[in-house]
């Protein structure tokens, strides 16, 4: 297949708000850190198969049975939030193509090195400063995605703000017969969660610093975000906890033709 997309780490399209920077900056030194332990941080052992088996895992348990069940064509996907392939390499088998898109130049020159070593041929990498370069893929280019899917990245995204113009881009970039799937953390925000929230990274353990700890949110804040994007619930998986998944459609009657 020919490449539809830039494959290299070279600078994002346009920088950003000063909170993406930040968000760069921060996941650029956990990926230099340990970007298997940032990225899946349950990970018990320092097997690095054990990384990889559970994007295998969630490809095959979560993915695959929806993408039937609701007949999404199984040509073209996109990962908002890639980190290193994690996700993207075992949908690549499944799909066409799959485009991955981070923040982290650094998570990206590493999902790309890990794609050469892999000899995985249909997928592509790009790095992105925020929701503005996000706009700019979908006007520059006409494609529509099939499945457009983001696990473990809301989650950690400080600025409502910022996932709102996620949503909107997403609209645009979904094929009418498409589907998405994001997760959010929507726990409702406890005592010890709130005084966590307060305190200074000093005070707190590795995966309750900022950038990587969770940020929950209310189903209504997303559900608002969703809404104004113009975007469809179809189905929510386990609603109000740490793994809150929303299935999205672009609204039949929204008079986009395939
Ligand atoms: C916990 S990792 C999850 C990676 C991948 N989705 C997975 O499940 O294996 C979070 C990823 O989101 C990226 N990220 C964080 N904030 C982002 C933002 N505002 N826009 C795009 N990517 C972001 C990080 O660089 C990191 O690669």
């Amino acid at each position: 297949m020919d490449p539809v997309y830039r494959t290299d780490a070279s600078p994002p399209l346009a920088q950003s708000a000063v909170e993406a920077r930040a968000c760069a900056e921060i996941w650029d030194k956990f990926a230099q850190n340990d970007a298997q332990r940032y990225i899946w941080t349950i990970r018990q052992g320092n097997d690095p198969q054990e990384f990889w088996q559970s994007g295998e895992h969630t490809v095959a348990r979560e993915f695959l049975p929806l993408i039937r069940s609701y007949q999404v064509r199984p040509a073209l996907g996109l990962e908002l939030g890639c980190g290193v392939g994690r996700l993207a390499f075992p949908l690549a088998r499944h799909f066409q193509q799959v485009l991955g898109l981070d923040v982290s130049r650094s998570m990206i020159q590493q999902v790309i090195s890990a794609a050469t070593e892999k000899r995985v041929t249909n997928v592509a990498f790009c790095a992105i400063a925020g929701p503005e370069d996000f706009v700019q893929l979908a006007t520059t280019n006409p494609t529509r995605f099939d499945f457009i899917y983001s696990l473990l990245v809301f989650q950690h995204v400080p600025d409502l703000s910022t996932i709102a113009g996620y949503l909107l881009v997403i609209r645009t970039l979904l094929h009418p017969r498409g589907l998405a799937y994001l997760q959010f953390d929507t726990r409702p925000p406890g005592l010890s969660y709130r005084l966590k929230m307060r305190l200074p990274d000093f005070l707190l353990p590795r995966f309750w610093r900022r950038g990587i700890r969770r940020i929950r949110r209310s189903p209504q804040e997303i559900e608002g975000c969703i809404r104004r994007a113009g975007l469809e619930i179809v189905a929510q998986l386990t609603p109000r906890t740490a793994y809150h998944r929303y299935i999205l459609r672009v609204p039949p009657t929204s008079g986009t033709s395939s």
